[in-house]
């Protein structure tokens, strides 16, 4: 992917100046409060439910955002390529951090949780949120996910997809997995406290790991839990239609199948769905292991 726009940056700088002018104006208030209708029914396929992590709403309860106030928020055009089709594409897109900072989201809730329609999942932390600039993507070339697919693509990457790009914050495809934080098809999120999200993963027997285990924490969340449920209902995604129970046994008394498994499936088993991880280093398998087995410290 390649940008051509040139000034991009210089129009987030002036929108954040202009957040910022308005948030000084309004001590903060104003500008943090609803700018997006909220609404606890569905008005169209199109609209994005949010599950939880909206101050005032009762937990199991679900609101919706419309797609058309979301491509009312400001909008950036960028020019990628590659991103859906071949070739250069404008894709439309409102910054994630935008999104949190038009919608009531709770005090606490620092993190988004996205879920897609195929059972994939993605976490978006907050320190990710501020470096990377994720953005969901509201047009291609131009056409909301009414139109979609667009013309070249033959899957339906909508309702929503959140993506994060290299001409947006230069680095982004060096990120391990960079894939997992640009699902397709989500059509849900979340925003929950880090710590309360990441809770199970510190818990009990996951409390003091090795400094493995710690690595291998890191890259259990940022990519197996796309598709993977984790320890003690750690959040994730349920893709593999695996339970936990059963990578954990692999990982503890089936270690090369583990290890070959992770870095090709389809070398031990050729039906495998999963996405190989050829790039994975010993070390960073050890690491999951560390993880997965609840390795001490
Ligand atoms: C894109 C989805 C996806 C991701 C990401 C993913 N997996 Fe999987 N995984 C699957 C699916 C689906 C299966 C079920 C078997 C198959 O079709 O490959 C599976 C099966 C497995 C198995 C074999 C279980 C068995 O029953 O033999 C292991 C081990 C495993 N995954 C580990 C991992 C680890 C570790 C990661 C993170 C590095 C990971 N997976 C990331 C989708 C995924």
């Amino acid at each position: 992917m390649r940008i051509t726009t040139r000034g991009l940056r210089g129009r987030s700088h002036w929108f954040s100046a202009f957040a910022g002018a308005l948030m000084l104006m309004s001590g903060g208030g104003l500008w943090a409060a609803s700018q997006l209708a909220v609404s606890k029914t569905a008005g169209s396929p199109y609209d994005l439910k949010i599950t939880a992590g909206l101050a005032d709403v009762p937990s199991g309860e679900d609101r919706f955002v419309a797609w058309s106030d979301l491509d009312s928020l400001p909008t950036e055009v960028l020019e990628l390529e590659g991103e859906f089709v071949p070739g250069m594409q404008s894709v439309t897109v409102v910054f994630l951090d935008q999104v949190m900072g038009a919608l009531p989201v709770a005090s606490q809730a620092d993190t988004v949780l996205a879920w897609c329609t195929d059972g994939y999942f993605s976490i978006y932390p907050p320190e990710f949120i501020a470096r990377q600039r994720p953005f969901v993507v509201l047009r291609i070339n131009g056409d909301g996910p009414d139109k979609w697919p667009p013309e070249g693509l033959n899957f339906n990457p909508g309702p929503y997809v959140i993506s994060v790009a290299d001409e947006v914050v230069p680095g982004t495809e060096a990120i391990l997995d960079v894939g997992h934080k640009r699902p397709w098809g989500v059509d849900r999120i979340a925003f929950v406290a880090l710590n309360t999200a990441l809770a199970p993963a510190h818990t009990g027997k996951w409390r003091e790991l090795s400094t493995a285990g710690n690595v291998g924490r890191d890259i259990w969340v940022n990519s197996c839990s796309s598709c993977h449920p984790g320890p003690g209902g750690l959040v994730g995604g349920d893709k593999s239609q695996r339970p936990f129970e059963i990578l954990a046994a692999h990982a503890k008394y089936n270690t090369d199948y583990f290890r070959t498994y992770v870095r090709s499936p389809t070398s031990v088993v050729p039906s495998a769905k999963m996405e190989a991880h050829p790039h994975y280093t010993d070390e960073q398998l050890d690491a999951l292991i560390a993880f997965i087995t609840a390795e001490q410290g």
